[in-house]
């Protein structure tokens, strides 16, 4: 990361911070809301940008949404990523209406993943926490938790961004995916 500092050849640095403020800022340790590509939103591609969207050499896979949900119902949610080169992964993961509105509650089961409002405490996202980043096996990061269906019965678009990431602390060289599913109101 440039650093600003004191010296006539801190221009380029300058010039790089002033580029990316937000690179600068964001890290595993803090990940950025709002990064799952729906409703307008980026992806983890803003930063881990060395490499296309979706290579086809891996994977991501979003388990266990329901075609239809039941209001209060808890959904047991699975996020898999795949990809030859993952050796570290993370994840986040939304659920509005098409309002855009929030919808339902997601519950972390354990410091892998953690539930974490917006700025402006509209949104829920679910992602990974650093200790969650970490993989029992190279080339697949996984993540289960469980899902609470909201009252109502509009359709519910669930919108998910992963990172197959290579591992060496820096958002270059990384894998990022995107998938999306839906799950529409009433039996
Ligand atoms: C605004 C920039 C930015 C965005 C957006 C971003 N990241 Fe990162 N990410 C970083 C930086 C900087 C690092 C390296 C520093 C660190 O690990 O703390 C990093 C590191 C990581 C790593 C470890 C990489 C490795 O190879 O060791 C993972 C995993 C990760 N990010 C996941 C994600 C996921 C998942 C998303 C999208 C939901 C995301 N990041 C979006 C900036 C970003």
């Amino acid at each position: 990361m440039p650093r600003i500092h004191n010296g006539s050849a801190s221009i380029v640095a300058v010039a790089l911070a002033c580029a990316a403020p937000l690179a600068l800022l964001a890290s595993v340790n803090s990940l950025v809301p709002a990064r799952t590509g729906g409703f307008g939103e980026m992806t983890c591609h803003q930063c881990h940008s060395n490499n296309p969207l979706n290579d086809p050499a891996g994977r991501l896979t979003l388990a266990g949404v329901p075609a239809s949900y039941t209001p209060g119902q808890r959904y047991l949610i699975t996020v898999s990523v795949a990809h030859p080169q993952l050796v570290r992964a993370g994840f986040q993961l939304s659920t509005r209406f098409e309002s855009g509105d929030n919808a339902g509650m997601f519950h972390p089961p354990d410091d892998r993943t953690e539930a974490v409002p917006d700025d402006a405490g509209r949104i829920i996202y679910m992602q990974h926490t650093p200790a969650g980043t970490e993989v029992p096996t190279p080339g697949t990061g996984q993540w289960t938790f469980e899902w609470t269906a909201p009252a109502g019965d509009l359709p519910i678009a669930f919108h998910l961004a992963a990172n197959a990431a290579n591992g060496d602390g820096l958002p270059r060289g990384d894998f990022i995916y995107t998938a999306t599913a839906i799950s529409v109101g009433g039996p």
